[in-house]
């Protein structure tokens, strides 16, 4: 087994609050790195040793620049920055509310953006620098009353293409990692909500879901988590502009 040790470099969490953001920022603590988690649920602000939790809303462009202050603040820079957070929303593409489009561009795709240019201003001075983007196989697929998120997810893996081109010149690598099906509250969200509007129980969708993997299993965040800090290290040093498929199987491009 290889250990990945990022003891002394410092990590940037979108929506490290819970979920796949949380097991993302646990595990790069666990390695060693200084951890920032801005999330919108933020209620009581944390500062630890190695582990600040601040609350952010991406979609704000002062929040989000706020944030990248604190990291530079305590830690004295900005050497990983993983944009995960993200909101979904399901309805047939003919009933899609203005409220929900707003939502998830400004938070999935702009509020990225956002975190991703104050990260960046750092990242150039340092003449270093890694930025994760966390898209979806909904960034690849179409799914069922999901066009507002699918959207977004395309948006975001264009996005990340377009960074990685701009800002390879800077030793700056930014890649997308593309989960499948994951255990959280955002997934146990839209079974519950596809499941009313599709007439199915949420068991009911669990299961179509487990059989659409080919390692029969839904992922939990940590699979997802395990993908980002390999993106995050020198093991992955050569890469950039990727977006990796982390979908047990259910996709294949
Ligand atoms: N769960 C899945 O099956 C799945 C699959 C593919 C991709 N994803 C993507 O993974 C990422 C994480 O999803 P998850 O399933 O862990 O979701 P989740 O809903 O469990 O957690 C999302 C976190 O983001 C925070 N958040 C929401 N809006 C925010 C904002 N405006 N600013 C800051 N923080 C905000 C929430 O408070 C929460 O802590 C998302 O981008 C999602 O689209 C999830």
């Amino acid at each position: 087994m290889i250990a990945l040790d990022f003891s002394g470099q410092t990590a940037v969490v979108s929506g490290g609050l819970q979920g796949i953001g949380k097991a993302i920022a646990d595990l790069l603590h666990i390695g060693g790195a200084n951890v920032v988690v801005g999330d919108i649920a933020v209620v009581k602000p944390e500062r630890d040793r190695r582990y600040v939790v601040q609350p952010c809303d991406v979609a704000s462009r002062t929040d989000a620049q706020a944030l990248i202050t604190t990291a530079r603040e305590v830690f004295g820079g900005v050497d990983i920055l993983v944009n995960s957070c993200g909101v979904s929303a399901m309805s047939p593409v003919d009933a899609m509310q203005e409220r929900d489009w707003q939502r998830i561009l400004d938070v999935n795709v702009k509020g990225l953006s956002y975190l991703s240019e104050a990260a960046i201003r750092i990242m150039k001075t340092q003449r270093a620098g890694r930025i994760i983007n966390i898209a979806s196989q909904a960034g690849k697929n179409g799914y069922r009353l999901m066009g507002q998120y699918v959207a977004s997810k395309h948006a975001v893996l264009g996005l990340t293409r377009v960074m990685a081109i701009e800002l390879a010149q800077h030793n700056i690598l930014v890649n997308a990692v593309c989960p499948g099906i994951v255990e959280t509250e955002m997934k146990w969200r839209e079974r519950q909500q596809g499941a009313a509007l599709r007439g199915l129980t949420a068991d009911d969708i669990y299961a179509e879901d487990c059989s659409q993997v080919l390692l029969g299993r839904t992922a939990q965040p940590l699979d997802v988590a395990n993908v980002v800090a390999f993106l995050a290290s020198p093991l992955a040093s050569y890469m950039t502009g990727q977006a990796i498929n982390v979908t047990g199987g259910m996709t294949m491009h």
